[in-house]
């Protein structure tokens, strides 16, 4: 047994009980119940969670003494719980450790003489976990996971004696704290005290009555694991939770624990809608997507001269836009599809089709998206929502080391003496990724926090860089220009693996830390202490996510990066390298399988011979030899005439894109518009056809991570309706357009895309196991997979990490006296992306309802705006209206806006202006004005 290894450990490793009840290995033990307790002949019976083996010790784990002792604290404890049969925790899962003691020993709160206590209150302020303080037992393992594994610091004890009770923040309602309920603390519970609430009235039932589904989270790139328990008598989930996987490590957020429900919404798309006739010309069908809404969050107050009555949550209103659409068959639908979008190709060519598939869909739906888009109609207009997130990162990442995936874990964090997390949001946007870093800091890692906004990362930073909006290169740098003249940098890692320094070294010459000061607003010494701790630290690590590349100077920002980790040779070992914090749960994978305009899968470049050659093989077809175009780019063509036709699988362009009034012209353009989703969504309104697909809870598929974490994400439900599987569709789409595809299932498609992307080789669906498996991987019946990548040499050409130098250049739009505020756009910790999905979960919708705009509060009294007021806040290029919120995490001048909010679309004021590079909008820059509009919410 290794040194430290405790009785308990050391006595499961031989496979010897000892009962626990506040330890748990996920927890450092702590050992305040003394249920484990051992005897070790000393005077006092010791606590074998705590206590670590000697060499020689001899241990009795049961005798009749300590099970009297064990038995004795059971009943103690068991005569202040609540009544068996009213007993939250029995009453639901029926997994109350405290009971099952309760029957080992024979002990019953029933039958006890002793005093039975009662009258510690419970709290349901929470809107999906109940506190019952009466079933507490002061055990701590709640605070540990909510401090130690989560880092939310929100739990902690209150009172004295026997009023003491677990606590939220001063002793606040659950409901009203700082919790972000991540529900960490109800999966630690042993007793009834924390639970889950039902969600949507589908009782929580014992396991053995429910069936587990091993899945993955659909929310963010995190990947987490985690088990569906499934009520098959209801055909529902009845709750959800974290499992064991090497990434997430049975952590979840609020996402992914109690965000599933919106799959049983009864606005699901349940049959095939066609237009109808009398709805021609095409537009916009509600007054928001026209652009009549208020932004007030729906009051169903139809009365005349009240507010519209909008659907709760914000949602399309079904009554407004269905009657524009008539049911179909599938046939009618389909063929439809296929015959407007061959007529439109055979009129307009190939370039008058495009394509938006979805990083929501697994790999092979994606694989299949654009093997239709590219074979069936001749072209590579075929894109994504990367476009949208790190197609910027992505391009530099090509550039500087030949690869567009990140080089380590987010776990890796773990071995790192200083990790820089930049552009990001990870506590609101990855949490289960946060949770890793803040574990890293309280075990040593100095953590560097580079961000305009102040989030929460900042209070777990050693270093909180809060620099000016778009000032990245000018602070990155500068941040090298005094590495460089500290002579911190790695000289021989510079000669062996490297391009081009000399170039890199002269610019950033250019940029003293004074200078950086001027330009990005921090202190001159800041960034000589960054440089300094970077420069110094033995193991580095970069974080980033679309601070970084969601500007017109995206690509040059993620070069900085590169070149940083470069020249200080932080890459290829544990501990160190580039991460660009992937969004979506499938973003890496989708673009992985080519949902791409300038490559194929694997990225393999469409304008290259022998890629093409390769495909056209595989595939039987001629392929297009020129790079399709992007997500802006198609909407700007569509406008031009260029794109006449479209399918839409899963995007819905009108909330997620920039300019919102262009997008909308853009839609009305389309000849021909079908939209594949399992919502009605704002774009769907444009549509002629509308398909009903498949939510990720109702189909099997692959779903790569932003570790490069291929895992399986498993049927849990069968479909509403006739919604059918994306697949599915896709296939159906592809015959009739003429192509001889005969799919049976994802893992067929899976195994087609494997020996077309190297990346992937050696996995299959029988290889992924419960846990996934990182690629590359030499041996996936054996191996997790490789974690760091780069250790000899880079994926480019030549070997060498290629350093490009970056010239600091401002935003496009600045403020001015008309506009003087810096618009910031994003995403909260309850929502994601347009909200179709999070908008119709319960749990989601209540804890985040309504849209605000985030004002520093010298900003919002110079305007006479206080918190809960509504606000216009307005571009060049439009306006929307919604609710103040003040708040000490902006900077003066700079406001922030979540854009999931329908009601008050943040992209009627962004900017349609685009990296030259990476063609991504810059979503973090514009310039607004705010002010009053007299109502109060
Ligand atoms: S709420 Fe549960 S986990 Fe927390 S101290 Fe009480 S019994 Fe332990
Ligand atoms: S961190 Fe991301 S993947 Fe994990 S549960 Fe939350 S949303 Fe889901
Ligand atoms: S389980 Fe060891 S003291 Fe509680």
């Amino acid at each position: 047994m290794p040194v430290g290894t405790t009785i308990y450990d050391a006595a499961r490793s031989a496979g010897i009980d000892i009962p626990v009840l506040c330890h748990n290995e996920r927890y450092d033990p702590v050992g305040v119940c003394r249920m484990c307790v051992v005897d070790t002949g000393g005077r006092v019976f010791a606590a074998a969670c705590v206590r670590p083996c000697d060499d020689g010790m001899s241990v009795q784990t049961s005798t009749p003494e300590l099970e009297r002792s064990r038995s004795v604290l059971t009943e103690l404890l068991l005569s202040d719980q609540p009544p068996r049969e009213s007993d939250p925790k029995h009453t639901t899962t029926a997994d109350n450790k405290l009971l099952e003691l309760a029957d080992r020993y024979g002990v019953a709160r029933e039958t006890t003489d002793l005093p039975v206590g009662a009258g510690r209150g419970t709290d349901v302020s929470n809107p999906v976990i109940a506190v019952d303080h009466d079933s507490c037992i002061l055990c701590d393992r709640c605070v540990r996971a909510c401090d130690d594994i989560q880092g939310n610091d929100v739990i902690g004890r209150s009172g004295k004696g026997y009023s003491t009770r677990i606590a939220f923040d001063f002793n606040d309602p659950m409901g009203s704290s700082s919790c972000v309920t991540c529900g960490e603390c109800v999966q630690a519970c042993p007793t009834g005290a924390l639970t889950n609430k039902a969600i949507r009235s589908i009782p929580i039932r014992p396991r053995e009555q429910l069936e587990a589904v091993e899945s993955v989270c659909p929310y963010c790139g995190v990947g987490c694991a985690l088990t569906y328990w499934v009520d098959r008598e209801r055909g529902a989930i009845s709750f959800a939770e974290g499992r064991p996987q090497p990434g997430s490590q049975s952590r979840l957020c609020v996402k992914g624990r109690y965000g599933w429900d919106y799959s049983a919404s009864p606005q699901r798309l349940t049959k095939p809608l066609i237009r109808v006739d009398s709805s021609y010309p095409k537009g916009p069908l509600s007054a928001d997507v026209r652009g009549e809404g208020t932004g007030k969050r729906a009051t169903k107050d139809t009365r005349p001269g009240k507010d519209r009555g909008r659907k709760p949550g914000g949602l399309v209103d079904y009554d407004e836009v269905m009657p524009h659409f008539r049911e179909a068959t599938w046939d009618e639908a389909l063929d439809l599809v296929a015959r407007r979008l061959k007529e439109i190709h055979a009129a307009g060519g190939p370039g008058a089709i495009a394509g938006f598939g979805s990083a929501k869909c697994s790999n092979e739906e994606a694989y299949l998206f654009q093997k239709l888009i590219r074979a069936g109609f001749g072209t590579n207009n075929v894109d994504h929502c990367t476009r949208l997130c790190h197609a910027s990162s992505v391009a530099a990442l090509f550039e500087g080391v030949g690869s567009g995936a990140v080089s380590t874990t987010y776990g890796d964090v773990a071995n790192a003496d200083v990790a820089i997390i930049t552009g990001s949001n990870p506590t609101a946007n990855h949490p289960v990724a946060s949770s890793f870093f803040k574990q890293a800091r309280r075990r040593g890692t100095t953590i560097i926090y580079v961000d305009p906004r102040a989030s929460t990362v900042s209070e777990h930073a050693d270093i909180f860089v809060q620099l000016k909006p778009g000032t990245d290169v000018a602070f990155y740098n500068s941040v090298m220009c005094e590495i460089i003249r500290l002579g911190l940098t790695d000289p021989q890692f510079i000669a062996e693996r490297t391009s081009n320094y000399d170039a890199l070294a002269a610019t950033v010459a250019d940029y003293p830390p004074e200078r950086g000061e001027q330009i990005t607003g921090v202190p001159a010494d800041t960034i000589r202490a960054v440089a300094r701790a970077w420069g110094e630290a033995g193991s580095a690590v970069i974080y980033w996510g679309m601070g970084i590349s969601q500007h017109t100077t995206g690509t040059d920002n993620a070069r900085c990066l590169i070149a940083l980790c470069s020249i200080t040779g932080q890459v290829g070992r544990p501990g160190t390298g580039l991460h660009p914090l992937r969004g979506q749960n499938n973003v890496q994978g989708a673009s992985d399988a080519g949902l791409i305009p300038m490559f194929y899968p694997d990225y393999q470049g469409v304008t290259k011979e022998s890629a093409r050659e390769v495909f056209e093989r595989a595939w039987g077809t001629s392929l297009d030899p020129n790079r399709g175009l992007t997500v802006t780019e198609i909407i700007h063509s569509i406008l031009e005439g260029g794109v006449r036709g479209m399918y839409m699988l899963g995007e819905n362009p009108f909330l997620s894109d920039p300019n919102t009034n262009k997008v909308r012209k853009a839609l009305s353009a389309l000849e021909f518009l079908v939209v594949q989703d399992i919502f009605l969504t704002e774009t769907a309104e444009f549509a002629d056809v509308i398909l009903p697909a498949t939510s990720y809870l109702e189909k099997d598929g692959t779903y790569t991570n932003t570790d490069r974490r291929v895992q399986l994400g498993r049927k849990v439900l069968d479909p509403p309706g006739e919604a059918k599987a994306d697949w599915w569709i896709v296939q159906e789409i592809a015959r009739r357009v003429g192509l001889d595809w005969n799919y049976g299932s994802p893992s067929a498609v899976f195994d087609e895309m494997v020996p077309l992307m190297p990346s992937y080789t050696n996995l299959s669906h029988a290889n992924l196991g419960s846990s996934g498996k990182l690629y590359p991987n030499p041996d996936p019946e054996h191996l997790d997979g490789t974690v760091v990548m780069f250790d000899e040499r880079f994926n480019t050409d030549d070997g060498l990490a290629h350093l490009v130098p970056a010239q600091w250049l401002p935003p496009k739009e600045l403020p001015d006296s008309e506009y003087p505020l810096v618009l910031n756009t994003g995403r909260l910790l309850e929502h994601w992306h347009t909200g179709s999905m999070t908008r119709r979960s319960f749990a989601l919708d209540a804890i985040a309802p309504v849209a605000e705009i985030y004002m520093h509060p010298k900003d919002a009294a110079d305007r006479g705006l206080v918190h809960g007021a509504m606000a216009r806040a307005r571009s060049r290029r439009g306006e929307i209206q919604l609710q103040v919120r003040i708040s000490h995490r902006e900077q003066q001048g700079n406001v922030f806006i979540p854009f999931h909010f329908r009601e008050a679309a943040a992209n009627l004021l962004t900017i349609d202006e685009v990296d030259p590079f990476g063609k991504i909008p810059e979503f973090k820059f514009c310039a607004v004005q705010v002010e009053a509009v007299g109502t109060t919410a």
